[in-house]
């Protein structure tokens, strides 16, 4: 069965604990793209060039440690403007998304560039106060001295980036079901998620 989940979303909205449970819930695969621009993030830092490391890039490359930390989504927010770092990843990501047994890709594209056919668009999102203080709280169990401003700046300066771009901006296309958690519990936001794949596997 080839069925696509397509869910973009602005930097801690809850789209990859959304991604997760969808994919979970219906035995679909999983793919955090994000993970791909962080991957080449880290290595721009450690001294790479950004598209020999995008070219370079393995499977096995997204479970590396520290690819969850600010200053690498501000460099993978960086990278994610190159363009050839993107056409690196672009089959990749189509192939995946079209494999046999279901998938589920969340990240900023992927509705409007990956996977336009996806039988599935969701655009979760929340106030970027919101999404600030959710940041800070996963953060700040493994890294000490973030405030609430600093981790609001980021993430404000992150949707910026990443929505005035040039190649690829965070767009939400016009057919997807928008799911705005800023007052809603993760596990509603979830359920909404799933009834919506629910309706289109019918
Ligand atoms: O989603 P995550 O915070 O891990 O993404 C890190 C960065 O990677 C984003 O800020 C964005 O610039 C970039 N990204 C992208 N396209 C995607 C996924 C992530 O440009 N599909």
């Amino acid at each position: 069965m080839i069925f696509c989940v397509a869910i973009d979303g602005p930097a801690a909205a809850g789209k990859g604990t959304v991604a997760r449970a969808v994919a979970a819930h219906f035995g679909f695969a999983h793919l955090d793209s994000g993970l791909l621009y962080r991957v080449v993030g880290k290595k721009v830092i450690e001294g790479a060039d950004a598209i020999v490391a995008a070219r370079a890039l393995q499977p096995e490359d997204l479970a590396a440690d520290g690819l969850r930390t600010a200053p690498v989504a501000q460099a993978a927010s960086k990278v994610a403007a190159i363009p050839e770092v993107r056409d690196a990843f672009l089959e990749f990501q189509r192939q995946f998304a079209r494999r046999d047994g279901g998938a589920v890709i969340d990240g900023r594209d992927i509705a409007s560039v990956i996977c336009p056919d996806a039988e599935a668009k969701l655009f979760v999102t929340a106030s970027p106060h919101v999404r600030a203080q959710r940041r800070l709280e996963e953060l700040s169990q493994r890294f000490e001295g973030l405030t609430f401003e600093k981790v609001l700046s980021d993430v404000i300066a992150r949707d910026k980036a990443d929505s005035e771009r040039e190649t690829s901006p965070l767009v939400q296309v016009p057919d997807a079901v928008v799911i705005d958690t800023s007052d809603m519990a993760i596990a509603d936001a979830v359920n909404a998620a799933i009834a919506v794949v629910s309706d289109r596997l019918r």
